[in-house]
């Protein structure tokens, strides 16, 4: 949601913004600015809506010389994507350029009373009073600098915010605050590396340092890194080394980053099993349930909160915990939630499941679960996000950085962990015994093997992706464990392809769905050998008998299902439980080969946002 850059050193700050600008594009991508001090002191600003190279285009091949800059890519909230609402924003002077990423939430109040100041704003953003109200405040104080001004500024503001400001008369430094919103600092030698996130940093210093909220930080040349609390608290930054690799966040050959994270898979969720699942030990090692054993076994429920793709997780872990360890169990969206009067205290686990870390909804729901008075287990994969460090305790899913905007890796290491965990809780509280504990150990030590083995079935669903290309609607169908499935299946088509498309529980198709089937609506049915094996084949004959054109995810060797269908993709055996982890494979490659046939844009689908970081 909105992607920030800055830089201050020796080097020249263009090509660096534009390279971490395109490595922020998946947070947000309708349009594109920098504003960069050039060596005689003036400051350039240019701004496009569209992308990054809309914007290098707009720009002719002209490079800005000097050492200060910062740049953004944005997702609109207020104001259309245009090339007036684009960041940065400038002062009335035009002395300060400030980026932002979130939402000012009295922005109106405040607009009021500055434009009653005097103050002009040309565009339909709330970022634009922002820069205006630092301006006010340094007007109207001569003994103040920008990193006071904005200080003071902050007090004032409601909402979400990560920024960075220039000022023309502070050649060497640049201010940065954030609340609500991430911001990364990365330090060099003599020089500072601005974003989002780590990704434009890595290349060229492993040390961060992660502004934590309401903090406000000043970096100069002259004077290092300086950070206080906007009540003016001293905060002593803590830098934190970087782990992250270079090649995670490169394409490594793929086309596109989405089919390279699905094919990472098999190492993905070896990576999130390693060193937890013990099979030599018959054990599982998590610190996250080790170091608070009573509390898990003694918990009245679990309250599971996400959103999109990692909801989708929520609830497949919900059959999990439900088999595993026999505990109550809801999952909720997060934007529902936090806006309910839910009934949480203490007792309660609240596990929170986000990808980024960093959605707005999630986050907030996390707090207010804390408030009152639950216990937070948060499952992130980017390491040092908002919601890995406001959790009481958790689990990385450690995918590696998930660039693609539709998820896809990070979705199956969060079942991998999610496995974990219930079947860890399920030994705790004496609801799993050895056998099957050891049993499912084997099994799910398994699925990064069988992950592999279906990554070979690609051309065949590449075919698959040419007959139902041109399909205006999809339905995705299955039952239990594969009920999420379904949804996730849809969801995937949908905001790639941007074909209709949506998931019910393969029952429910009676009471409604099926009467959008004919001839033209492919129905996509996830009839694996499970316990409702026998009941979604006859939903597959009830969709045949009214011409509905049937693709089957199948277990290997089946024939009834097969039968039936018009196209069948066979994943092998596998427990129950982990089955997910198998059966939406296929439905992430179909989805993939759709849109890439569709000429879609796979990694950058439209209107949408990696990290959805505003509510
Ligand atoms: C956005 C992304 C989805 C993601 C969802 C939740 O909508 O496009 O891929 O599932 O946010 O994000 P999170 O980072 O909390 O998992």
């Amino acid at each position: 949601m909105c992607g920030i850059v800055g830089y201050l050193g020796e080097q020249e700050a263009f090509p660096l913004l534009i390279k971490g600008l395109k490595r922020l594009e998946y947070r947000g991508y309708d349009s594109a600015g920098i504003a960069i001090l050039d060596d005689d002191g003036s400051l350039e600003h240019h701004r496009r809506k569209g992308k990054v190279d809309d914007l290098l285009e707009h720009m002719n091949g002209h490079k800005p010389s000097g050492g200060l800059g910062i740049g953004h890519t944005r997702w609109a909230t207020h104001g259309p994507p245009n090339d007036v609402n684009a960041h940065p924003h400038l002062s009335g002077d035009g002395q300060l350029a400030l980026i932002h990423n979130g939402i000012i939430e009295n922005y109106h109040s405040l607009k009021e009373t500055l434009t009653g100041r005097g103050h002009t704003f040309y565009s339909d953003t709330d970022t634009e009073v922002l820069v205006h109200l630092i301006e006010e405040i340094l007007k109207n104080s001569e003994d103040l600098d920008l990193f006071e001004a904005t200080r003071i500024a902050l007090n004032e503001v409601v909402g979400a915010y990560a920024i960075a400001v220039v000022d023309v008369g502070r050649p060497h430094e640049l201010v940065l605050a954030r609340k609500s919103s991430p911001l990364v600092i990365g330090i060099g030698e003599g020089e500072f590396f601005i974003a989002s996130d780590a990704t434009p940093i890595i290349e060229y210093t492993k040390n961060v340092v992660y502004l934590e909220d309401e903090e406000v930080a000043r970096v100069s040349l002259t004077a290092g890194l300086k950070i206080r609390t906007i009540k003016n608290h001293k905060v002593t930054p803590v830098i934190t080394e970087l782990e992250m690799a270079m090649e995670s966040i490169e394409k490594g050959g793929y086309e596109h980053f989405m089919l390279k994270e699905i094919h990472e898979q098999p190492r993905s969720i070896a990576d999130c099993l390693r060193g937890r699942l013990r099979l030599g030990h018959g054990s599982i090692r998590m610190a996250g349930i080790d170091d608070h054993q009573e509390m898990w076994s003694q918990a009245q429920r679990l309250i599971i909160v996400a959103c999109g793709t990692s909801w989708h997780a929520g609830l497949i872990a919900e059959y999990m915990f439900e088999d595993f360890a026999r505990i109550p169990v809801e999952v909720e969206y997060a934007s529902e939630f936090r806006y309910r009067n839910p009934v949480i205290g203490e007792g309660d686990i609240l596990i929170a499941i986000s990808q980024s870390g960093e959605t707005a909804d999630t986050l907030a729901a996390i707090r207010m679960a804390k408030e009152k008075g639950a216990h937070v287990f948060g499952i992130c994969n980017v390491v040092g996000s908002s919601i890995s460090r406001e959790s009481h305790s958790g689990a990385y899913t450690h995918a590696g950085p998930e660039i693609g905007v539709a998820s896809t890796k990070a979705f199956t290491a969060q079942l991998a962990v999610l496995a974990l965990v219930a079947i860890r809780v399920g030994r705790l509280r004496g609801k799993l015994d050895e056998q099957r504990f050891n049993r499912l150990l084997v099994e799910l030590s398994g699925i990064p093997e069988k992950v592999q083995a279906l990554m070979a079935l690609e051309p065949e669903i590449e075919q698959i992706a040419e007959q139902f290309m041109k399909a205006p609607n999809a339905l995705f169908l299955g039952r239990g464990y594969n009920f999420p499935v379904a949804l996730e299946g849809a969801l995937k088509l949908k905001e790639i392809s941007y074909i209709h498309a949506e998931g019910y529980p393969a029952a429910e198709m009676k009471h409604g769905p099926i009467a959008l089937i004919d001839e033209n609506m492919p129905v996509f049915f996830v009839a694996t050998q499970d316990a409702h094996y026998d009941k979604v084949v006859s939903n597959i004959q009830e969709v045949k008998a009214r011409g509905g054109r049937v693709v089957a995810i199948v277990t290997a060797g089946d024939t009834e299902a097969s039968a039936l269908a018009d196209k069948v993709i066979e994943i092998h055996r596998s427990d129950d439980a982990f089955v997910p982890l198998l059966s939406t494979i296929p439905f992430q490659l179909l989805s993939y080969h759709i849109a890439v046939k569709l000429g879609r844009n796979v990694d950058q689908p439209r209107n949408l946002a990696k990290s959805v970081t505003v509510e």
